[in-house]
């Protein structure tokens, strides 16, 4: 038996359904290298997804090895109730420099979706704690996504993930998320006044003294088809949150660490969250690692005699794990020492007016929208109308295939193509990623 055959025999791949997996094989990888997957037969990837955009600075980087060789010759792991060490006290003081102002106290976990529960468990105590008990529910925007357990998908809306488990999930109120594409006002997003925020002006006016926090996807809705909001949404919701007493939760699992072009999304609007959830980029996609950061205020809300029963009792068995935490520091380093986003935003500007060039005038695509890196390519039936392609056409996922023989993984968001590359990628591969998809385009959609 090969290893494919194997791999299929034992393994139930994410996110997937395995029948396609007859016509589509896995591919087994068995090194990295910078943008580049390497399959066993030695065939070249170019990861323009950064493998589920994780993966920040390039695969197998050396200054996160070292660190990582060296953290493995003195700790691979302990108990963080009680316990501590050197990597995560450090990794706290490194990301101290760069979070949004305000933020002060690091909670451990393992993944994003448990960085997800994490801050809305704490936002539900903090509200009972310091007298509201009636502050039950939570708010998120339409088209969110926040990860895949129950209180993640109950504040998530999109039914491809979340409608089979609806009867499981708690009751949540979901504001119409901004859609600049198709905008109902009929703005743009780099001129508009966020006239969509209207939509959550009247689900606070109507929900704002249950709710005990609101979760979003700050600028860039990803899951959704990266779908990109002006930062003016963001600095309103801060003011009508403070005006309700409702937290404000930001995830920042995707658009952490430079993926927008600055560290975080929020950074955009200059204003500050009360917990931030980050994960992902993190670690530079290295190993499962996720914070949830919050205030002073908020940590004081659970700190009493252990008799009064505030305490968060909350924890996953890796919280604080040092391997995770000298990945971590280490990427730290690298953004730092190598002056990665200045050098990133070169490059978007560059993949911007390429992308543009080569694909704005087919006829079947609709937008292509950016920030940072970030690029997603919307394909539509007809430009005017922005008729989307009927779904069971699986026209993203046709060209996911072409694009895969010609050694580009372009893994689409339904219609949406997108590159979330490495930070660290050359204007070279942007040119080699570019060609691909376009070729892949034009098979399939004709050019
Ligand atoms: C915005 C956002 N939140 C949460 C998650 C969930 O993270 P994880 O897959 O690590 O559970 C993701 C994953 O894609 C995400 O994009």
């Amino acid at each position: 038996m090969d290893l494919v055959e194997k791999d299929l025999k034992y393994i139930w791949h994410p996110c997937s359904q395995m029948k396609d997996y007859e016509e589509l094989k896995p591919i087994i990888i068995e090194r990295g290298e910078g943008v580049y997957l390497y399959g066993k037969d030695g065939k070249a990837y170019l990861d323009i997804v950064s493998s589920w955009w994780c993966n920040l600075l390039g695969h197998r980087n050396p200054t996160i090895n070292a660190a990582l060789i060296d953290q493995l010759g003195r700790l691979e792991h302990v108990i963080f109730a009680n316990f501590s060490h050197e990597p995560a006290i450090a990794l706290c003081e490194a990301l101290m420099n760069i979070i949004p102002d305000g933020l002060s106290k690091f909670n451990f976990s393992d993944n994003g979706s448990a960085a997800v529960e994490c801050a809305l468990k704490m936002s539900f105590q903090y509200q009972y704690q310091t007298g509201h008990k009636e502050k039950t529910k939570f708010m998120c925007l339409t088209d969110g996504y926040h990860g895949e357990t129950l209180g993640a998908l109950a504040v998530g809306s999109m039914d491809l993930y979340a409608k089979m488990y609806r009867p499981m999930l708690m009751d949540t109120h979901q504001i119409e998320a901004p859609d600049c594409y198709r905008c109902p006002f009929g703005k743009k997003r780099d001129s508009c006044g966020c006239e969509c925020f209207a939509y959550a002006e009247k689900a606070f006016a109507d929900h704002g003294a249950e709710t005990c926090a609101m979760i979003v996807e700050p600028l860039v809705q990803g899951s959704a088809g990266m779908r990109i909001y002006p930062p003016l949404y963001l600095k309103k919701l801060r003011a009508l949150c403070d005006r309700y007493g409702v937290l404000l939760i930001a995830d920042e699992i995707a658009t952490g660490f430079g993926r927008t072009g600055k560290m975080f999304a929020f950074d955009h609007a200059g204003v500050s969250p009360d917990i931030l959830c980050v994960s992902k980029g993190l670690t530079g996609g290295y190993l499962p690692m996720a914070i949830t950061i919050t205030t002073d205020k908020i940590y004081s809300a659970f700190y009493a005699e252990y008799s009064e029963g505030k305490a968060f009792m909350h924890s996953h068995t890796y919280s604080g794990n040092p391997l995770g935490c000298s990945a971590a520091l280490a990427v730290q380093q690298v953004l730092r020492e190598e002056r990665i986003l200045e050098k990133a935003a070169i490059r978007a500007g560059y993949l911007t007016e390429r992308l543009n060039a080569t694909l704005l005038d087919h006829p079947n695509v609709g937008e292509i929208r950016h920030i940072g890196l970030i690029h997603a390519i919307e394909l539509v039936t007809d430009k005017q109308a922005k008729t989307g392609f009927e779904p069971g056409l699986r026209i993203g996922y046709q060209i996911y295939k072409k694009a895969l023989e010609k050694g580009l993984i372009l893994r689409p968001l339904g219609n949406v193509l997108y590159f979330n590359p490495p930070l660290t990628i050359t204007e070279a591969e942007l040119d080699e990623a570019i060609a691909i998809c376009a070729e892949a385009i034009a098979e399939v959609l004709g050019s």
